[in-house]
């Protein structure tokens, strides 16, 4: 079964924790792609969505699914998103998107993080993938230097004209490459506190509280 094929299967069995009338925070990435494709055709009553990136949003439109300010969402039941890593903790390193920022904003709002990923993306401790940290542009070659501090490699992500990415938010991102994430709140608290740092990819305060991983044998379930 190729990555496509389980990304669908998880995808189809996140709608399994879609209430009827509630509003749902959804996520970004090809993960919450195949989700939202699957929650248009079981086309399943929402009062809404609040969505985490302009992607996103584009799609739960297309979808028929009203998207919501978040300014105007007191609380979210549930956040459904994808991963670039995650532990057996439920902590997860996410941003590979550039989406991070509003993606912890909307989880923030959820009582329950569902983490739908497939099974690559489960990993011993975080930090093989780079990782993804959203800064203030005039702050980047500071925060490269401080990483470099810690043992990590960051460099300013790229767009495919060749100039710094630029986020639904204005901002760029550093991808932090040779970290070895064992302490994924000591972390998330070190990093969050340097000036000129908008959001880190760190989910550990945030963390899933069930995960469905998808592999050739099926879904499987994980809470933590
Ligand atoms: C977006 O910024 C990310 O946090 C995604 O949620 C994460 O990269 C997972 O994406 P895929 O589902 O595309 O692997």
């Amino acid at each position: 079964m190729d990555q496509d094929t389980l990304k669908a299967l998880v995808g189809q069995a996140a709608l399994a924790y879609v209430q009827p009338h509630s509003i749902l925070g959804v996520g970004t990435g090809s993960t919450v792609n195949k989700f939202i494709e699957a929650l248009a055709k079981a086309a399943i009553p929402l009062k809404g969505a609040v969505s985490s990136s302009e992607a996103t949003t584009k799609l739960l439109q297309q979808a028929g699914i009203e998207v919501l300010d978040s300014s105007a969402v007191a609380s979210l039941d549930w956040y459904i998103d994808g991963a670039d890593e995650i532990d057996h903790q439920g902590f997860m390193v996410k941003g590979g998107g550039a989406a991070l920022t509003r993606e912890k904003i909307v989880a923030d709002l959820a009582d329950k993080f569902l983490c739908i990923a497939d099974a690559s993306k489960l990993v011993e401790v975080l930090g093989q993938f780079p990782l993804p940290v959203e800064v203030v542009p005039m702050s980047s070659a500071h925060i490269i230097r401080r990483f470099a501090t810690l043992g990590g490699q960051a460099t300013v992500r790229l767009a495919k004209d060749g100039q710094p990415l630029v986020t639904d938010n204005g901002m760029h991102i550093v991808d932090v490459r040779g970290l070895q994430i064992t302490d994924p709140k000591a972390m998330e608290d070190l990093v969050s506190v340097w000036p000129g740092v908008v959001t880190v990819g760190i989910f550990a305060h945030h963390k899933a509280s069930v995960c469905l991983l998808g592999s050739p044998e099926g879904v499987k379930t994980l809470t933590f």
